[in-house]
């Protein structure tokens, strides 16, 4: 996996506690650029769009209502292996497993309140890149 681009947002929690900030500034500090940014809230629907993947999960609602629940950011990031580098910048799903040094063992709250969102694949990246971002909002 060589992929140059992956997508982030910075959960409610993690905008609630003031850490938009420290988060972007580990992001750089790995190496990673960011192509396109922006500050928004989900409305449930646009929530439970974007995290339709997950529909049967007994977690979904609960996700949906979380997402939805505050204003996020989201970015696209640039790096190589920017998929897989990222995922392991921010670590495991659940805070109590991710690593020392990683985001989520830094700023998450809980399994649910997780700090950050990272793209699975270079397909997803895309998919949902383009799900917030028009090419004009790229750079
Ligand atoms: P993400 O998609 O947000 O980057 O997280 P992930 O890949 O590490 O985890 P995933 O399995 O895709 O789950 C998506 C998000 O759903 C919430 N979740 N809650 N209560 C629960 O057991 C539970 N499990 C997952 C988390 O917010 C997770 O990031
Ligand atoms: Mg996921």
């Amino acid at each position: 996996m060589t992929g140059k681009i992956t997508f982030t947002m910075i959960k409610p929690d993690a905008v609630e506690a003031n850490n938009i900030g420290p988060i972007l500034a580990m992001i750089n500090k790995a190496g990673f650029t960011i192509k396109a940014l922006k500050y928004l809230s989900l409305t449930k629907e646009q929530a439970g769009q974007f995290y339709a993947v997950h529909k049967e999960r007994p977690f979904y609602g609960e996700l949906v209502d979380y997402m939805s629940s505050g204003p996020l950011v989201a970015a696209i990031l640039s790096k190589d292996n920017a998929v897989s580098d990222y995922r392991k910048l921010i670590g495991a799903t659940d805070p109590t497993k991710a690593e020392e040094g990683t985001i989520r063992k830094m700023f998450a709250k809980s399994i649910a309140a997780n700090a950050v969102h990272g793209s699975d694949s270079d397909e997803n990246a895309h998919i949902e890149s383009d799900f917030f971002f028009s090419q004009l909002e790229r750079f």
